[in-house]
This record gives C-alpha cells, sequence and structure tokens, in this order.
C-alpha cells in the first residue's frame, strides 16, 4: 500500500494517507480534503518521517488551492494556511522544504503545484534507492562483506518516505544482496513506531529481526551483538549535528563506547545548511499524555508531569557518515556539509 496518494475528481482534491496510528492491527487509510484534516493528520502522526513530509507539504498546498476555490479564499487566507501547514511539525526541515518549493508556484495554480508534488513523491524513491546502495557499499567495505547485524532506531522505511526508505532502505538493499544476518529494531518509545511500523515493513519483506526495548540498546551494543547501528535524520545541520527520533543520541553514544558505525542515512534535502549546528534546530515537544498513558490506559500516577522531547540531537563528533543519494560525508572527522 502507499503511503501517500493523491486523487484529482471533478468533486474535487484529495490525499489518502495510510493511517499510522492504526498499524499493524488496523490497515486503513484516511482521506484528507481539507487542510485542517491535514494538519490534524500531520500533528497525531497519521503521516510522519521527514521525506514523507516534504511531499505532503507540497502536495498539501495543492490542498488548499483546491479548498481556496471551493470556499473562495482570499489570498491573505491561503498564504495563513499555507503557514499554518508548514509549522505544522517544526523539526521536520522536508516538511517546510516541501512547502517552500511549491509556494512560488501558487500564483500559476493547482495543476503546477501538484505536477511537482507528485515529481518529488518519484525524485524521493529515487534518493532512497542510490542511499540504499551507497550505504550498503559503505557498510560492506568497512565492516566487513559478510550478513551484518544491524540496529535501527524509529521508522525510516516506506511509511517514512514515499517508497523504499533511508536507513531501511539500507536494510533492504543488503538484504537483496544477502547481506542482513537479522535486524534489531528499536520499539522506540513512547509513540512505538519501532515495534510498530518498522517490524511492519521487516515482516513483510521476509527480513529476520527482533524488537529490542530501547533501553536494550545500549547492552546489545556493547554487548557485541551489532556490527552498526543506522537512522534516518528529521534535520541535519551544517556541520552534521543531526536530529532524530528521540533516543537516537542514546544509540549512537552506546556505537561511540562500543567503536562500531553509527550511520545518519538521510536525502539531501534533509541538510539545513542555514542552521550551522544543532543549537540552532528546534525540537518538538509533544504532549505529556504520550508518556504518562499506554495504549488509552493511564500508566503514571493521576497528575504526573512528562518530559516529552519528539527528537533529539546526535553531535556530528558521534557520527561516523551521513549517507545521502549524492555521496557519503564524513562529519567525525570533521568534514562540514
Ligand atoms: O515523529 P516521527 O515518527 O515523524 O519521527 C520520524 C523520525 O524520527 C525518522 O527517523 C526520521 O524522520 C527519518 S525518516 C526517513
Amino acid at each position: 500500500m502507499k503511503t501517500i496518494e493523491w486523487r484529482q475528481e471533478s468533486s474535487g482534491c484529495a490525499m489518502i494517507l495510510l493511517d499510522q496510528t492504526l498499524l499493524p492491527t488496523q490497515v486503513e487509510t484516511l482521506e484528507a480534503r481539507r487542510i485542517d484534516q491535514l494538519v490534524d493528520a500531520i500533528q497525531r502522526l497519521v503521516v510522519r518521517g521527514a521525506p514523507a513530509l516534504g511531499v505532503v507539504g507540497a502536495l498539501g498546498v495543492g490542498l488548499i488551492l483546491d479548498q481556496a476555490s471551493r470556499e473562495a479564499w482570499d489570498r491573505e487566507r491561503i498564504e495563513a494556511e499555507i503557514d499554518r501547514l508548514r509549522n505544522a511539525r517544526p523539526t521536520a526541515v522536508n516538511l517546510a522544504g516541501g512547502v517552500d518549493r511549491v509556494r512560488p508556484l501558487v500564483p500559476v495554480g493547482l495543476e503546477a503545484v501538484v505536477e511537482v508534488g507528485l515529481m518529488m513523491a518519484q525524485e524521493d524513491e529515487a534518493n532512497n534507492r542510490e542511499m540504499g546502495k551507497r550505504g550498503a557499499d559503505y557498510l560492506l567495505a568497512t565492516i566487513a562483506d559478510r550478513p551484518l547485524t544491524l540496529l535501527t532506531h524509529c521508522n525510516t522505511g516506506s511509511l517514512a518516505t514515499t517508497a523504499w526508505g533511508t536507513a531501511l532502505g539500507v536494510v533492504r538493499e543488503l538484504h537483496a544482496r544477502g547481506k542482513i544476518k537479522e535486524v534489531f529494531a528499536d520499539e522506540t518509545r513512547p509513540l512505538l513506531q519501532g515495534a510498530r511500523l518498522t517490524a511492519w515493513e521487516l515482516q513483510a519483506d521476509g527480513i529476520g529481526y527482533r524488537v529490542l526495548p530501547d533501553g536494550a540498546a545500549a547492552s546489545a551494543i556493547l554487548g557485541g551483538l551489532i556490527d552498526a547501528a543506522l537512522i534516518g535524520a528529521d534535520r541535519i545541520a551544517k556541520n552534521g549535528d543531526s536530529a532524530n527520533k528521540i533516543g537516537s543520541l542514546a544509540v549512537a553514544l552506546a556505537c561511540e563506547a562500543a567503536a562500531i558505525p553509527f550511520l545518519v542515512v538521510a536525502p539531501e534535502s534533509s541538510i539545513d545548511r542555514a542552521t550551522p549546528n544543532g543549537d540552532g534546530i528546534e525540537i518538538e515537544f509533544r504532549s505529556d499524555e504520550e508518556v504518562t498513558t499506554f495504549a488509552g490506559k493511564r500508566t503514571a500516577p493521576l497528575g504526573a508531569k512528562a518530559y516529552n522531547p519528539a527528537f533529539d540531537v546526535t553531535p556530528a563528533k558521534y557520527i561516523t557518515a551521513i549517507v545521502t543519494e549524492k555521496r557519503v560525508y564524513h562529519p567525525e572527522q570533521g568534514e562540514s556539509l
């Protein structure tokens, strides 16, 4: 099933999103026809993952133009709705990047915006396949040309992109070459993108995996069970500092201590060269309930407060390599992007 689909009919336009809040137990789609529905879907993580949000940002501008023509919005309202979409989640630079890429086409019209949005989806898959090859080549050359055991965090697969995936694209490429022994998928508290989504994708592809609690990653790494860890990125600063799902930094520190590679796999569009280092990356904080409840049931005492940053920043000095569709950067060695 597709993560994101665009439908254009005489009755209007719609974005069809595979509802990632329901996976893996229910496979259902959500149809967004109005910008309110789309912003809500982005904020509830119906659709998520930086590259997927880039495409949603671009096509979302199309949805705004469609609603604007149905409801006779003026230019001011259109611009305000585009800003609301752009700011729906602050950390993933791709969302703002997708919106900004099509914004100059707003005066040209809906068709021009949608054409670029759909082109971005195609580019995304091509980029992911390229990153997959580069990442696989890199790991086999730097570790050993044998089946590898890799650790992943969050979900970086088809669900976080439009197809194939970034870090999980490397896993898929290695699997296709017969070079995956096993994948350790961090469950990824508190919303379980690893347990629910990465495991679902790995299972569908017949790739051997185990889900582990985030707290077990360090001992698995220091215990010698893991050859390398791979993550995606929501925003990479010019010096290589990389923001990704909360818990990524702990994985990087364990890899540093164990002297195994820690790779960030992300498209060039996730690099924010206007931000010199990680201090300038805005981190999204989410509701206390995501931490104080589990599957709708309270797990912490009534009134308990939470600390719930959705992302952390891994300093460049702990990143062995950043793999993009264009090249492999070596931030650990002081290479700037
Ligand atoms: O909050 P999420 O699920 O949108 O967070 C996503 C991640 O942190 C991903 O690892 C990141 O966007 C890279 S996706 C290829």
